[in-house]
């Protein structure tokens, strides 16, 4: 009888290490996910960015010299009404569309959030 507790005892302590083990494995490895989501969407937001600087650069220069952005102190909304003046006349729409104009907005947006 002594015996056979001493065995339950080893299971049950062995039970629990590697319950603890699993428990353990699983955390480590939703947090990698999370990291990987943030470390997705950080890129995401790059290459958002290098399209908005991209369309920045070649249509806001197309009827006047590139904008020099730090020159002006506008928030985002600002820009945002800015580009929305700009682009609503015909001469503009020919050269911008509503899509890039919001590529450019969110680019000129996410550059002076801290304003
Ligand atoms: C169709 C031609 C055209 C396009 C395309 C255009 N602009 Fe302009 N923009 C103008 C004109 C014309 C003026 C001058 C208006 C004035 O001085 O009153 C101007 C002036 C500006 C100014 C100066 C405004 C101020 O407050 O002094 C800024 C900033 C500007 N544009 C930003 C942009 C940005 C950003 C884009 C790209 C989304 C853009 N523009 C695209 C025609 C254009």
């Amino acid at each position: 009888m002594k015996r056979r507790c001493n065995v339950y005892i080893i299971w049950i302590v062995g039970l629990l290490f590697i319950q603890q083990f699993i428990s353990g494995c699983a955390t480590t490895v939703t947090k990698d996910l999370h990291k990987e989501d943030l470390y997705r969407q950080d890129e995401q937001k790059e290459e958002m960015d290098l399209i908005g600087q991209k369309l920045f650069r070649n249509k806001c220069s197309i009827c006047h010299e590139l904008p020099e952005i730090d020159a002006y102190p506008y928030t985002p909304e600002q820009w945002s009404s800015i580009i929305d003046i700009m682009h609503d006349t015909k001469a503009a729409k020919k050269f911008i569309t509503i899509e890039e104009t919001e590529k450019i907005k969110g680019y000129l947006g996410r550059l002076t959030q801290t304003r």
